[in-house]
Parts: C-alpha cells; sequence; structure tokens
C-alpha cells in the first residue's frame, strides 16, 4: 500500500525514526548496488551521445533558456518590479517559485510593523517561531528586538510613523536547520528587498547582522562594521549585532545600547 504524505509529515516521521536510534535503511530484499551504479552509468552514456533534435524553427539560444529556464535575478527584478505597493509586492514575493527556501518553508514571512515608520529593520531570515507564526521576529531574538526598540520609544504596534518601527528579513523563508541563506538564494531574493525598501520608504534602516549587511552593503563582519553609519539605496544605515548574538553575549549589549542611542539621534535630527 503506498500513502500520499506531505514534506513536514515524512520530516516528523524521518526524525522521530532517528531519535529511536534508527541509523541505516534496511530492504527486505539485498539490493546490488555495484549493478545499479553501472546500468546509470550507462544510461548516463546514451544520454550524453543521444543526438538532440533540434525544434522546428527555434533558434539555439531558445533551446538553451528553454533546457536552463530563467535566470532567476532576472526573473526576481522583473516581478519586484511590477509590484505598485506592498500588498503586490508580498503577493510577487510568495509566488515567486525559483527560491528552493520556498520548498521547505511553512509560510512566507514578509514584514511585521507599521509600514508607515521611519525606521525600518532588516534581519536575516525566520527561525522556526517566524515560520509556524508567518511574523518576522517573534522568537526570543524578536522579544529582545522589541524591547530594544522600545528603549528608544519605538514599538511596532504604533499607529504613529515617527513611534514605531517596521521589520522584515533578508530573506522571506526559513532556511533549513537555520542554515545560512547561500549567495544564490540571496542574489534572487535581493531584488524583492531593495524594492520592499523604496515601497516603504523609511528615513532610516537598521540592518541587524551579517546576511542583512551582506544583502544590502555587500560586505560581512558585523563586529567591525556595527556602531558606523553607513549610506545604502540612498538612506542612512546603522548595522548592529544581531539580537539572537546578544542572547548569548550579553556583555555586548552595551555596545547595542550605544547604537540605539545613535538611532533615535538620527531620527531626532541631532546625529
Ligand atoms: N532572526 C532573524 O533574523 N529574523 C527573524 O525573523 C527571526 C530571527
Amino acid at each position: 500500500m503506498t500513502m500520499a504524505i506531505d514534506w513536514h509529515l515524512a520530516r516528523a516521521l524521518l526524525e522521530w525514526q532517528v531519535e529511536l536510534g534508527v541509523s541505516d535503511a534496511v530492504l527486505a530484499e539485498p539490493v546490488d548496488r555495484f549493478a545499479r551504479a553501472e546500468a546509470m552509468m550507462e544510461m548516463a552514456a546514451d544520454l550524453a551521445t543521444a543526438p538532440v533534435a533540434p525544434l522546428p524553427g527555434a533558434a539555439q539560444p531558445a533551446i538553451q533558456s528553454a533546457v536552463q529556464g530563467p535566470d532567476p535575478v532576472a526573473e526576481a527584478t522583473r516581478l519586484a518590479g511590477a509590484a505598485r505597493d506592498l500588498p503586490a509586492l508580498a503577493e510577487a514575493l510568495q509566488d515567486f517559485a525559483h527560491c528552493e527556501l520556498r520548498r521547505g518553508a511553512r509560510n512566507c514571512v514578509f514584514a511585521d510593523g507599521n509600514p508607515d515608520a521611519r525606521l525600518m529593520i532588516i534581519g536575516e531570515g525566520p527561525g522556526a517561531d517566524e515560520d509556524r507564526q508567518g511574523r518576522p521576529f517573534v522568537g526570543k531574538a524578536g522579544q529582545l528586538l522589541d524591547q530594544m526598540f522600545a528603549a528608544i520609544g519605538l514599538s511596532r504596534t504604533s499607529p504613529d510613523p515617527a513611534a514605531s518601527f517596521y521589520v522584515t528579513n533578508t530573506v522571506p523563508w526559513r532556511p533549513p536547520a537555520n542554515r545560512e541563506p547561500t549567495p544564490e538564494e540571496l542574489a534572487m531574493l535581493r531584488p524583492f528587498l531593495l524594492r520592499h525598501i523604496e515601497l516603504a520608504a523609511p528615513d532610516v534602516l537598521v540592518l541587524v547582522g551579517n546576511v542583512a549587511c551582506d544583502a544590502l552593503l555587500g560586505q560581512r563582519g558585523i563586529l567591525r562594521l556595527r556602531g558606523t553609519w553607513v549610506q545604502t539605496r540612498g538612506l542612512p544605515a546603522m548595522p548592529m549585532t544581531h539580537p539572537a548574538y546578544l542572547l548569548r553575549n550579553p556583555e555586548a549589549k552595551r555596545e547595542a545600547w550605544a547604537d540605539l542611542l545613535a538611532v533615535r539621534a538620527r531620527l531626532d535630527g541631532r546625529g
């Protein structure tokens, strides 16, 4: 009997087996993997030498692009550029089928907070809590983020653009096992992030962690970058250590506080 199971159920079943101590998959009948490997190699050799019949009337570059598919970065640029407002951008991102991260995630985590806020915060990507709830920064790191910005008078929920913040991530889908997004994933999702900033039109950006700095400044090394204003997309941006880092390294909170005060001063026209 075969049973249709979805990705999440299959993963849960596998994890359960691993917890029970299963380390190998054993079938009822032995499998001759040497014979299989030979058959695969013969098949690959046949495919490599098989003539490719030209499509009637199709030029060679068209065949190439049909084989390789559209360029994900070009496609993302086109789709993001066509979005006229934030809901349209959220929809375009949700439907963007070129990024593998989308397949393993429960939710496309677009943004939270007040889209009219003067301050926009950009994080890395959703974790398990964010993936479940569909909102950025709702786990432990998110709670610390809220406390940090509350300390300079900003919240997600205030309707006042001067007393609120808007928050998103560099990638909207949770990477498997919370790994960092690959350079290819960052490149194809970057056009959506740039358009997101354009449409939200904040006065000031805060980039939390290395991944946001990589996507927007082309630089890593947050411990070196933090605390110094930079310009990106025509806006002042403050790189800051990620709240997840601050949870692991509480002694770094003192510097983060200095960075928050610099953000407050900039919003008040004093910095
Ligand atoms: N870390 C991030 O960078 N973003 C989130 O949304 C949650 C944790």
